[in-house]
């Protein structure tokens, strides 16, 4: 793979060890997926946070990365804006939430490592949201499976499903390898999806698994018969990129780059599938486990909530008492957003809270003494009993928080 004088200089270590790391890490992989040559990136995010992924193993490595004397002299910091990954706990509120304290030392410690790397200790699934924003057609170097489908897709940014060290090394370098879908013949569909009916809330989140399930890490076309909010998009995203490792979508009149997806080749090939309101419910049913009808902890915000959402869900909660636990995660700077409108105080005189910097799947509720789920997402359906062995109801939220 070709290197420019700056790139071949770093590759041999001239700016300290944790570059030249990084540096090794981007080439490897554009060699084993024959990139020709590398491109700058706008932004990072990060995954491999949470010590319940990575462990003792990820924590010394990013500690060893840390300790390097030129990242300790500062000459080596992230080159573009980069931000995490939900981590394991509230890095604030860990404790009065419940969560073991030897995790949570560790989960700090793997933050603040990631902190003297000069990453942003925002921690979210849904860094479009707090000013991680790239601007249409920009490479960057994203690695959590929703946000890199909702930046592809929504955004019209690049970026590869990165994994949680080349999205890292990326950020060192501000570079990532030129292959995949940071190029324009990559970015075609493989399957028109007509949608018969109108969809809503958490019909996307079904339309999505079982799409996903189809196409695998392929490239969908949704014709839909009515226009979608940015939290359905993201829910949308989710589920596809957690049944299948879809990375890109289109949606006809909505995403940015519908009209160079190749529907006509779709329609000539006849790859095609048609989507009714039945099949959105059978798949809405499917994706609960459990044979009860009430959750013992309601965990909403998979993707991380938005203001809106927070807002839909104080509403929900307005002068009751909430009879099962609920977690309504989110990042810190959403929630801050959430205390000066009043939703937290509403949620939380519910009893409710908003829970920062983590969610249900990275979290260790396993360990937490909660067994039944509810959740609005089918990503966070689909994986909670996978990585954390408890059951799950999949519903909206008026039906899953009960009340005293
Ligand atoms: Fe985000 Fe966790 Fe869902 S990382 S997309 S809230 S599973």
């Amino acid at each position: 793979m070709y290197l420019n004088n700056e790139e071949e200089k770093m590759y041999q270590g001239e700016y300290g060890d944790t570059v030249r790391k990084s540096m090794e890490i981007i080439v490897a992989l554009g060699d084993i997926y024959g990139a020709e040559k590398l491109v700058d990136i706008t932004s990072a995010q990060i995954s491999g946070v949470s010590y319940k992924t990575i462990g003792d193993a990820g924590l010394e490595y990013l500690e060893d990365l840390a300790n390097d004397k030129e990242v300790k002299a500062k000459k080596t910091t992230a080159k573009v804006p980069s931000t995490l990954n939900p981590a394991g706990t509230d890095l604030d509120k860990w404790e009065k939430l419940g969560f073991p304290p030897l995790f949570a030392k560790k989960q700090n410690d793997i933050v603040d490592a990631y902190g003297s790397l000069g990453i942003s200790e925002t921690c979210t699934c849904t860094p479009y949201l707090v000013g991680n924003v790239p601007r249409f057609k920009d490479h960057v170097a994203w690695s959590e499976s929703s946000a890199v489908a909702y930046v592809n897709s929504v955004i019209g940014a690049r970026t590869n499903r990165e994994g949680g060290p080349g999205a890292l090394a990326a950020a060192i370098c501000g570079k990532t390898a030129m292959y995949g879908y940071h190029l324009d013949e990559n970015r075609k569909a493989n399957l028109l999806v007509e949608v018969e009916e109108e969809i809503s809330d958490i019909g996307y989140g079904a339309l999505g698994y079982m799409i996903g399930n189809e196409v695998g890490d392929g490239i969908p076309y949704f014709i839909l018969k009515n226009k979608s909010t940015n939290t359905e998009l993201k829910s949308l995203g989710a589920a596809l990129a957690s049944s299948g490792a879809v990375a890109l979508y289109h949606i006809e009149n909505e995403t940015p780059e519908f009209n160079l997806a190749g529907k006509e080749d779709l329609i000539k090939n006849n790859n095609k599938v048609t989507i009714t309101n039945n099949d959105i419910k059978e798949t809405s049913e499917k994706l609960t486990n459990s044979s009860k009808n009430e959750a013992d902890l309601v965990c909403l915000g998979c993707p991380h909530a938005s203001l809106e959402e927070i807002k839909d869900i104080a509403n929900i909660v307005e002068n009751k008492k909430i009879k099962n636990e609920l977690w309504v995660c989110t990042s810190i700077n959403v929630k801050a957003a959430a205390d000066r409108m009043g939703y937290t105080q509403i949620i939380e005189s519910a009893g409710g809270h908003i829970v920062c910097d983590t969610c249900m799947v990275v979290a260790p509720i396993e360990d937490m003494g909660y067994e039944i789920i509810g959740v609005n997402s089918a990503k966070a359906a689909n994986y909670v009993p996978s990585m954390c062995g408890l059951e799950v109801i999949f519903d909206k939220p008026e039906n899953l928080i009960k009340f005293d």
